[in-house]
């Protein structure tokens, strides 16, 4: 597992200093996907590269299976580091290698011997679905193929645990699909870990257990999918579920629900307007899979407002759905 503590590292000093990293705790339990997303500098990078210690902190630790990974330098961190495979979004491969070559040198630099290189990088090309590529040289291939040569190159010397630094923001969103559902099924068989960046919510909808949000440095928010889901006022969810703001002409009363697991498949609205014989409007909806759970966000507009929407709500949180005013009520 990945245990990362009280992580902190400012880059430059006095007014131009930046707090990249402010005070950052992440757990990654052994076999999950973690997904770490946030705004472009609030030290997403910054925090991948001190998993295995490109980055050194200025303070906190980094622990992986055990290992304290800042308690080690020269050639002991850089065995510690074969344990750590990375991807990034540009690729890094050599454009005067072949791709076999590419894996094979991967090999090399993990001190693979000799002998075994070959058959390991065919292996796992294999693995990545580039099985009869081997012989083809970067430029002759797509991006999503030379992104599955940098995921093979990453897995070549077996590490336990994946760093993945968008690797599929240059990718369309099909081929990107392919890759998080190759990134899935390698994470499923070989039971590796993987820390994962993205600034796309896709990515982390359709493969991350869990996430993060990283501000300006520090992380303002994480926790399992399924649980940050059902957090109310949490800015995941929001990001998960974005619905346009409400009209001003809209109300009294504006509600978000939210469903997760087992509620979403109940028939809540028509209940609910039958019950309490209200015309609602719903101005915005949607439903996705999240972490494997059916869940979504419903925006509804109540034609009443006090006491009698105060009453509406309480009965949908009595059915196990969570409840936010957008308008209008008391929370
Ligand atoms: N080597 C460095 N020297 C000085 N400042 C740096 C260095 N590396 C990163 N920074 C600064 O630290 C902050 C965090 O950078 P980082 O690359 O971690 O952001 P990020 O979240 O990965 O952004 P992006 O989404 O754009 O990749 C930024 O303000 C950046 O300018
Ligand atoms: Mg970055």
């Amino acid at each position: 597992m990945i245990e990362l503590r009280n992580l902190r590292k400012t880059y430059g000093h006095g007014p131009r200093a930046v707090r990249a990293l402010d005070d950052v705790s992440i757990s990654v339990p052994a076999g999950e996907i973690f997904g770490v997303v946030g705004r472009s500098g609030a030290g997403k990078s910054t925090l991948l590269r001190t998993v295995n210690v490109l980055e050194r902190p200025d303070s906190g630790t980094v622990t992986l299976d055990g290992t304290l990974m800042t308690g080690l330098e020269g050639g002991a961190l850089r065995q510690a580091r074969r344990s750590v495979g990375m991807v990034f979004q540009h690729f890094n491969l050599l454009a005067n290698r072949s791709i076999q070559q590419n894996v094979e040198f991967a090999l090399e630099a993990a001190r693979v011997p000799r002998g075994k290189r070959a058959s390991q990088a065919a292996e796992m090309l294999d693995l990545v679905g580039l099985k009869d590529r081997g012989g083809a040289y970067p430029a002759q291939l797509s991006g999503g193929q030379k992104q599955r040569v940098g995921i093979a190159r990453a897995l070549a010397a077996k590490p336990r645990v994946l760093l993945s630094d968008e690797a599929t923001s240059a990718l369309d969103p099909e081929t990107t699909e392919s890759i998080l559902d190759l990134i899935r099924s390698i994470n499923r068989e070989l039971k590796l870990t993987v820390l994962l960046i993205t600034h796309e919510m896709d990515v982390v909808k359709r493969i991350c257990d869990s996430a993060a949000l990283m501000e300006n440095g520090a992380i303002v928010e994480q926790g399992e999918l399924v649980e940050v889901i059902r957090t109310p006022g949490s800015k995941l969810a929001a990001q998960l579920f974005p619905l346009a703001a409400p009209a001003d002409d809209e109300g009294p009363t504006v509600i978000d629900i939210t469903f997760a697991g087992g509620t979403a498949d109940r028939p809540v609205i028509a209940r609910l307007a039958r019950e309490h014989e209200l015309d609602v409007s719903i101005l915005g909806a949607t439903v996705e899979r999240i972490a494997g759970t059916q869940a979504g966000r419903t925006r509804l507009a109540l034609p009443v407002a006090g006491e009698a929407a105060a009453a509406v709500v309480a009965d949908l949180r009595r059915q196990g759905l969570i409840v936010e005013y957008l308008k209008g009520g008391a929370a």
